[in-house]
Parts: structure tokens; sequence; C-alpha cells
């Protein structure tokens, strides 16, 4: 996989016509709610050290597929918010999105510095599954501050430190259901038959996952 800059009106155009996708966008935030980004736009973002954002390509040639990146860069807080989204739905489910990530997040960590990143899922994401497997921790939750279609839906909160990020290198991580009680216990455990959203999983847990409540960011 390769990691390609913004920086040609063809990337950015592409970028910006997967981003203009409901599919892509509802779960997005590019700060002060704002989902829908043009490739003028893109094209800023991409020139401000805030952002720092990656095309990434298939396994098989250099074609485009998606894009990853960090908002929020501050380079004197060591800290950044990494986001992402896929293009062609055909390159979808294939541990691409994950690998991109962990790349994204070994440049974040190892070249600009960064201490910690965090990121967040609005509760429904499947995607979910992907960040869990990156490591990243649950640091709590901020309830009804994402609208889809009118209604509002809790943002899952997780960070991870540079020294808990590996990387992927290529293998696509062990699928299966990652619960996110499992995440608030310690990431690493399955928590096998437990869904995500399901109301059913241990009290305890339950509690722990829902009774925080963190503060916006952007991603
Ligand atoms: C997040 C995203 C980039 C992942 O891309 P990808 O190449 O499919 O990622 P991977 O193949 O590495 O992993 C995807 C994992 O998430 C799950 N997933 C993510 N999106 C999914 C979807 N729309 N439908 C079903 N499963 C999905 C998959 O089941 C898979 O988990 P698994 O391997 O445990 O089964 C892509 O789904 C996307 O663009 N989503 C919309 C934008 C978004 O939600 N961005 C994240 C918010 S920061």
């Amino acid at each position: 996989m390769k990691l390609l800059p913004l920086d040609t009106p063809e990337i950015l155009e592409l970028a910006a016509h997967w981003l203009a996708q409901k599919e892509n966008h509802q779960w997005l935030d590019f700060g002060n709610g704002r989902q829908l980004v043009t490739p003028t736009l893109l094209k800023i973002m991409a020139q401000r050290p805030t952002h720092f954002m990656r095309v990434y390509t298939s396994n098989r040639d250099d074609v485009p597929v998606g894009i990853c990146g960090l908002n929020s860069v501050n380079l004197d807080f060591k800290s950044a918010t990494l986001w992402g989204a896929a293009g062609d739905k055909l390159f979808r489910n294939r541990g691409l999105g994950t690998l991109a990530a962990s790349k994204v997040l070994t440049l974040g960590f190892r070249d600009l510095g960064l201490q910690t990143i965090n990121t967040w899922v609005v509760e429904g994401n499947p995607s979910l599954r992907l960040i869990q497997r990156l490591d990243f921790h649950f640091i709590g939750r901020q309830r009804r501050c994402h609208f889809i279609d009118g209604q509002a839906h809790d943002r899952l909160l997780f960070d991870l430190l540079a020294s808990e990020h590996k990387d992927v290198e290529g293998d696509r991580p062990p699928r299966g259901q990652i619960s996110l009680q499992a995440s608030v216990r310690g990431n690493h455990e399955e928590d096998r038959g437990h869904d995500p959203e399901s109301e059913n999983g241990p009290v305890h847990r339950r509690k722990t996952a829902t009774a925080e409540t963190g503060k916006g960011r952007e991603a």
C-alpha cells in the first residue's frame, strides 16, 4: 500500500468525491458540523499544519481507494484526531482501511512526534471494529451530539498513546466480534457474543461505557 499526499487536482477531486457520499460524510465532522468538503477546501486543509492527510492505494496497484488523515494536529500538545473514509466500495472490508489508519498513526507518532492520537466513532457505525483492532482505548461517550437524518446519536471517544501503537504491517488483524465492553475492559479481550450496541451486556461494564461524557472534538 502507498500513502499519497493530496497534491494534485485529480487526487483532490477524487477525495472530495468520496467525501461527498453520504455513506461517508454522515459519520464525519470537519469542524462545527461541517461534513461536506470541496476540492478547494481539501487543498487548503492539505496545506495547513493542523491537517495531515494521505490517500491510500490498494495493495495491488497505485490506484487510490481511500483517504485517511489527522485533524487538529497540535505539535505543542503532541496530539491529533484520526479520521478516514473509503472510496470505491469494491475495496472495502479487505483490511485496507485498517492498514492505512495504522500507517497514518505510525507517521503521526514517528514523524510528527505526536504522543497521543484520539478519534471518535458515532454509535452504530460499523467502523468501530477498525478502531478497536488498532488498540484504541475507549475513553468516554459524548451523548446526543451527532445528527444523522435529524436523529441524535452519541459519539464514542477513543485515544491511543505512541507507546501503545503497533504497526499492523499489512497483516489483517484478527476478525471477529469485539465489543465496546471489551474496549472498556482493556481493548484486547474479545467479548464474543455481545453486540457493541447491545443493551444485554454485563451491567457493570455497560454502566462504565455509558456513564462517561467527553468534550467535543473534530474528526
Ligand atoms: C471506515 C472505513 C474507512 C473502513 O474501510 P475498510 O477498508 O472497509 O476497512 P477494513 O476492511 O480495514 O475494516 C473494516 C472493518 O470495519 C467494519 N466496517 C466498517 N464499515 C463497514 C460497513 N459500512 N459495513 C460493514 N462493515 C463495516 C468491517 O466489518 C470490518 O471489521 P471486521 O474486519 O472486524 O469485519 C470505511 O468503512 C468507511 O469509509 N466508512 C465510512 C466513513 C467512516 O465511518 N469513517 C470512520 C469515522 S472516523
